[in-house]
């Protein structure tokens, strides 16, 4: 009789929506990553507030899992597995996007493999692209929809609905907490934004240092105005090299309809990688979700139990760079009478914002202006805008949204 399997050990920290969708999986696909692998992947113990020891846990596991999110414990719990010689994988975002650089370090001095697919863009598995098939890539740029609830609201939005419909909707078919207030500022894009910096360009981000912004602000108004320009809009994450430097910033964001992520709808995610030698290439997939997410962590399991990527190799200084030139889209409400369009170009070309194109739409009290940019540095752009907002025939706060130019198809 051949002798049984030696299992591996999987210690599960956190049992909510991802966690017990992982301890589901991990049984229903045990026997096939047997069959692969020759060891077998079991539960070995789950923490909850109320269930578990996490020193015993610990003891016996092979791998930790860790689904609990937030800082605390979780980081301690994943230093003391790192350094007791376990290895890791987690899905927190806020962790790595904190502490990623004091986690990394641990995982290379204890020689233990610390993956974290789950963390960056739901099931898109650009986390092992960017780490393996793109190592030896100079990447110039990422662009990402890596947050779902907001694409599904957008997405909503485009279709006609207003931003506190499209929100309600959202609450309702599960794409959006009842607290919906990390992904709709942007936040949990910013946090996966500087984990996808760090792995594209080398370079430690911290979540403090990406500059973001969400969709709260966002007007219907301005999704039609920006269909009569072929634009459609997105909340978009961008990291890429400027000046000699690495911006990493998120923000709502109209694409032509020949960029591959003006196609991405719904709760989708998708990743935008550029480089001279690859011109581009695109992943998506869907975003979040209990049993998506747990499927990208079973990966990483697996990945490890093959023996998978090690962690990030140690930081490459590159100066963060905040200023950064960008095409906009500009609505000025205003007052229609003789020389308005052209005081505001003058002071708009006085700042080297200079015009693409421009619609105007409206009558009396009631017109509005809207136009479209070439690139220009962003600080120049609002100090134009806020003159611009100064004319007493402007009637409103002007509004600003970012556009990029690149399309690929
Ligand atoms: N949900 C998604 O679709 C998704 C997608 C991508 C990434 N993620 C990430 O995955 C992680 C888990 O998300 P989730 O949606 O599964 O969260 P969740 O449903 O709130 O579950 C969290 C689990 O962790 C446990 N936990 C929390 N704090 C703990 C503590 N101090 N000690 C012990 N156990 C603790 C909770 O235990 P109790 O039940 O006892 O409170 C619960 O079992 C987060 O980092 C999240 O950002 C989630």
């Amino acid at each position: 009789m051949s002798e049984p399997a030696q299992p591996f050990k999987v210690g599960l920290l956190g049992f909510g929506t991802v966690g017990a969708a992982f301890a589901e999986l991990l049984e229903e696909r045990a026997d096939e990553i047997q069959r692969f692998n020759g060891r077998r992947p079991t539960l070995g113990g789950v923490l909850t507030r109320s269930r578990g020891d996490f020193a015993e846990i610990l003891e016996e596991a092979d791998l930790i899992v860790e689904v609990m999110g937030g800082i605390e414990p979780a980081r301690e719990y994943l230093l003391q597995a790192m350094r007791a010689g376990k290895h890791v994988v987690t899905a927190n975002k806020q962790l790595l996007s904190q502490h990623g650089e004091e986690l990394f370090e641990t995982a290379r001095e204890h020689d233990v493999r610390l993956r974290f697919e789950a963390a960056v863009a739901g099931t898109v598995p650009v986390v092992r692209v960017l780490e393996e098939s793109l190592s030896a890539t100079p990447i110039e740029r990422i662009h990402g929809i890596v947050n779902g609830t907001t694409n599904y609201i957008l997405t909503e939005m485009t279709r006609g609905s207003s931003y506190e419909e499209a929100l309600a909707d959202a609450q309702r078919s599960g794409y959006a907490e009842a607290d919906p207030s990390d992904d709709v500022s942007g936040r949990d894009a910013a946090a996966k934004m500087a984990i996808l910096a760090r792995l594209a360009f080398g370079t430690p981000v911290h979540l403090d240092q990406v500059q973001y912004e969400g969709i709260e602000h966002l007007h219907r108004d301005d999704l039609e105005y920006a269909r009569e320009f072929g634009l459609g809009l997105k909340l978009i994450g961008t990291a890429e090299r400027r000046r000699g430097g690495l911006s990493v910033s998120v923000h709502p964001t109209f694409l032509y309809s020949g960029h591959p992520l003006a196609a991405i709808n719904g709760s989708f995610n998708a990743v935008t990688v550029e480089s001279e030698t690859i011109t581009e290439i695109t992943l998506s997939g869907p975003g979040a979700g209990g049993r998506q997410t747990a499927s990208a962590v079973l990966g990483d399991v697996v990945s490890v139990m093959t023996g998978g990527a090690r962690p990030p190799a140690p930081p490459l200084p590159l100066e963060l760079v905040q200023d950064v030139e960008s095409a906009y889209y500009l609505h000025l409400d205003v007052v229609d009478r003789p020389g308005v369009l052209a005081s505001v170009t003058k002071v708009l070309g006085e700042h080297g914002v200079s015009i693409k194109s421009v619609v105007q739409r409206g009558m009396g009290e009631n017109a509005r202006l809207v136009m479209v940019t070439h690139p220009v540095i962003d600080s120049s752009l609002r100090t134009a805008v806020a003159r611009v907002g100064e004319f007493d025939f402007v009637s409103s706060t002007p509004r600003t949204i970012r556009v990029i130019e690149e399309e690929f198809v």
